[in-house]
């Protein structure tokens, strides 16, 4: 490496949208919003509005999620970006493993009103914006508007990045990660890998911090 390098992450592994708009009508006055998965990561929005995230555990897959929501208008706008972090390649009835979205459904805390949209025509879309963008591309830096990162803020779903000599030498560079949590990382635009330092191994550590 020589010269300056730009540096980005993505705090993602495999990411895709489901999406649903439709018109509910019910006169609940607290209704919620309901969703299962069985792996591994969701956030929701409703209206285009953060409603939060949940995700399972190394040993429990499976969890669910569920916000008290708003229907002023009585369209609602679902969407819910998955994250599947890896299944099984090997093993017996690999066919039968699977992982993501099983329920979505919005019921009243107030009346009877219980609605399943599980098995409505849901879009579908692979991937984050700005993978798309290729906003870690040094021609597409400026694609968007960064922000100065204030203090050590954790955010779900971030893109970072920072410019930086490149040290002096032949030597290898390396990036040390242990302050970060889950991504994926790319160096002048080409991506150099994943990592993932929140997930420790038996002895209390992560498996790559460098
Ligand atoms: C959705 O479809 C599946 C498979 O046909 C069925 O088992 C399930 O009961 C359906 N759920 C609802 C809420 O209609
Ligand atoms: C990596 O960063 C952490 C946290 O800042 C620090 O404790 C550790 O010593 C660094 N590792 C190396 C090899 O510099």
């Amino acid at each position: 490496m020589s010269g300056k390098t730009a540096v980005s992450v993505v705090v993602c592994m495999f990411v895709y949208w489901v999406l649903l708009k439709l018109e509910v009508n019910t006169s609940c006055i607290k209704p919620l919003l309901h969703v299962e998965s069985n792996g591994h990561v969701v956030q929701v929005f409703l209206n285009n509005i953060y409603m939060g995230v949940a995700h399972g555990s190394h040993d429990k897959k499976s969890f669910s999620f569920e916000s008290s929501v708003t229907l002023d208008s009585h369209i609602i706008d679902i969407s819910i970006l998955n994250t599947l972090v890896g299944l099984p390649d090997s093993g017996a009835y690999l066919e039968r493993k699977f992982a993501g979205l099983t329920k979505v459904r919005v019921h009243c805390s107030d009346n009877e009103y219980d609605e399943d949209f599980s098995n409505q025509t849901w879009g579908y879309q692979v991937g984050l914006l700005g993978e798309r963008q290729q906003i870690y591309k040094e021609e597409n830096l400026d694609v968007v508007k960064w922000s100065k990162m204030e203090g050590s803020t954790y955010e779900p779903l971030t893109w970072y990045k920072t410019l930086f000599d490149a040290p002096q030498g032949n030597d290898p560079v390396a990036l040390n990660m242990t302050t970060m949590g889950k991504g994926e990382i790319w160096i002048n635009g080409q991506s150099i890998g994943r990592y993932w330092i929140t997930f420790l191994t038996p002895e209390g550590n992560p498996s790559q911090t460098m």
